[in-house]
């Protein structure tokens, strides 16, 4: 089962298991986007709509696994929308539901695949968190509380299933990833935001992905800056707080001028998904050669 299949890191998660043969049940909340993708897959795929905060729509998706394969042994979830704005600009509906979507969604998610894991005789879920569930970053207030809390639920989760023979959960947290989050993350910035560098394709992080759910691990970072920013942010605070304000400025928030947009917050935007959203030299051939945003 792969959550957040119809853009960025679920999406190659998505191909990468398909080209190798994994029979999958493809979720996110646009319905028709995700038959395209299972259209474009290799291997045998269903779908099933769903929001990761509805609990009964996600366990409809589990059962729909079972169902069509008889028996679920893999889940990766990627859902989560981003939004840009100080603690004071975020609107608290959108705050909170950027935190809704990752403790309680994952929650959901963890609810509806491990018993039937159980039932299949074991099986893996894999989270991808984030690099932003360890440090902060101003602007970024809700999805980085949505992250650590994420982490705390995940992590937790981890002791949990420890002893159980055959269950396992791991964490993928990546830095700066080239999909399409940015330019459908909400803003209240008054700026759009841009992925800052040292960007990673996402077939990194989905390489990751895979690889945990053959061999669970508790947590992977992927990017190069990740290590550093987490030694910083802990070891020097003083230092990182001075110096990040700054980074967000001249390396985030650089896309045009907004007025306050929800994004893809509430409500899905298909029309702007695909596999990489064009902030590396790669992606953008990929995506037809469309600039990256100047600040
Ligand atoms: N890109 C980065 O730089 C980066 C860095 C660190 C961590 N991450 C994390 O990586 C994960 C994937 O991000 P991405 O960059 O691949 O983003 P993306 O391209 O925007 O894809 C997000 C996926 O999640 C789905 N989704 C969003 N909200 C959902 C909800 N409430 N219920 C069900 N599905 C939902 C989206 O489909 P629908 O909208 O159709 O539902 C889409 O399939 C996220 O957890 C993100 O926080 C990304």
């Amino acid at each position: 089962m792969v959550v957040g299949a119809s853009s960025g890191i679920g999406l190659a998660v998505a191909q990468q298991l398909s080209a190798r043969g994994d029979r999958l049940v493809l979720v996110a909340r646009d319905e028709a986007r995700l038959h395209e993708v299972a259209a474009s897959l290799p291997g045998p795929t269903v779908v099933s709509a769903a929001d990761v905060v509805d609990a009964d729509a996600v366990e409809r998706a589990a059962a729909a696994a079972v169902k069509a394969f008889g028996g679920l042994d893999g889940a990766v979830t990627t859902a989560q929308a981003m939004a840009y704005g100080s603690v004071e600009e975020l609107p608290l509906d959108v705050l909170n539901h950027l935190v809704e979507v990752a403790v309680g969604g994952t929650a959901n998610v963890a609810r509806a695949v491990l018993p039937r894991f159980r039932a299949a005789g074991g099986g893996h879920l894999v989270v991808v968190s984030s690099l932003l569930a360890e440090i902060a970053v101003p602007s970024m207030g809700g999805y980085c509380a949505a992250k650590w809390g994420q982490l705390g639920l995940v992590r937790t989760l981890q002791t949990e299933v420890r002893r159980e023979r055959g269950l396992h959960v791991s964490i993928v947290l990546p830095g700066a990833i080239d999909t399409p989050i940015y330019r459908q993350a909400a803003t209240y910035a008054g700026r759009q935001g841009s992925a800052p560098p040292p960007v990673v394709a996402p077939e990194r992080v989905a390489a990751a992905c895979v690889k945990r759910l053959d061999k669970a691990r508790r947590a992977d970072h992927v990017g190069p800056a990740n290590l550093l920013a987490v030694a910083g942010f802990r070891g020097l605070p003083g230092v990182y707080d001075r110096l990040v304000g700054p980074m967000v400025d001249r390396a985030v928030l650089r896309g045009p001028r907004s007025g306050a947009d929800e994004g893809n917050v509430f409500t899905a935007n298909p029309d702007a998904e695909q596999l990489r959203g064009g902030w590396t030299t790669a992606g953008r051939k990929r995506v037809g050669g469309r600039a990256r945003w100047h600040g």
